[in-house]
């Protein structure tokens, strides 16, 4: 076999080739390439969706294997089974390609809902993976996170069960470090409002944050976590004793990554629900 350019792990390899139908290798990558160059022409047209574009650049990150983020304790894919209502949201989705994998490994497509601020990706996403509403009957909603009228934590009546306390897992890969602190502590407080209140349930993802030895970073864009800052933020956020915390640095090839703000170092987090250990 002609060797291939297409550079994507064998587990991303074999989901793209079980959603696109498309198992040879060189016409999958065609595709991709051919749907990736569309998306950025697109995307190009709003000059501000370039600086969200980061993650169209590079096959390797169109399909996430959740797997290597979660705590090898973790239950995340039985909390389907265990509560029938259980509900996966992926806020900053892009193309969705994090519910196509929970999908792909048992999460019922209707329970899992996608936010982004620019809806084009979601049509992206149906392109790239060919699909449709109705074969994907995942939810999205094209917004801002910090629409009250999307993500407002003390709605009761918000689209799509955004409501508090409701949601078994959620996930935030490659957003917070889009915003200042102050953002990230506001995006934050909003995610643990709609986090279900039952062992399991679970925030997780990945970003980039400052390296601990350069202390937060107080530029003129604001300042940003370090990894022992961010998960100190979620300490604060819940009642003592109520979640287990994990933030852990994991360079990729060892290396920090460059960002307009000097070197980052990429966190992958996860906070899980264990429940109420109050004295009662
Ligand atoms: C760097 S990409 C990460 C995409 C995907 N989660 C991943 O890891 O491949 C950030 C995504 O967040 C979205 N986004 C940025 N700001 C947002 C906001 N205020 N509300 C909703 N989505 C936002 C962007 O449109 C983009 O799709």
């Amino acid at each position: 076999m002609a060797s291939t350019q297409f550079e994507v792990d064998p587990e991303d390899l074999a989901l793209l080739q079980k959603l696109t139908g498309i198992t040879d290798e060189k016409e999958l990558e065609d595709h991709v390439t051919e749907v990736q160059n569309k998306a950025n022409r697109h995307v190009h047209v709003y000059k501000v969706r370039m600086r969200y574009s980061r993650s169209m650049e590079s096959k390797r990150a169109l399909v996430d294997s959740i797997s290597s983020f979660l705590p090898t304790t973790n239950t995340f894919y039985r909390l389907p089974k265990l509560a029938k209502d259980a509900i996966f949201l992926d806020v900053g989705c892009c193309v969705a390609n994090a519910l196509r994998k929970v999908v792909s490994d048992g999460w019922p497509a209707e329970h899992t809902i996608g936010i982004d601020l620019y809806k084009e990706f979601w049509n992206v996403g149906h392109e790239l993976f060919k699909s449709t509403s109705d074969s994907f009957p995942a939810g999205f909603i094209g917004g801002d996170l910090f629409d009250n009228s999307i993500l407002d934590p003390t709605n009761t009546d918000s689209p799509l069960d955004l409501e508090s306390g409701h949601i078994s897992a959620i996930y935030a890969s490659n957003v917070f470090h889009l915003f200042d602190m102050e953002k990230q502590w506001d995006l934050a407080r909003r995610l643990v409002s709609l986090l279900k209140r039952t062992p399991g349930s679970i925030i997780f993802g990945r970003h980039g944050v400052i390296p601990s030895e350069k202390g937060l970073s107080h530029g003129k864009s604001g300042s940003y976590h370090t990894a022992e800052s961010f998960t100190k933020m979620w300490t604060e956020l819940f009642e003592l004793n109520t979640v287990e915390i994990s933030c852990e640095v994991r360079n990729k090839s060892g290396k920090r990554f460059n960002s307009p703000l000097g070197e980052w170092d990429m966190v992958f987090f996860s906070i899980i629900f264990i429940g109420d250990t109050g004295d009662a």
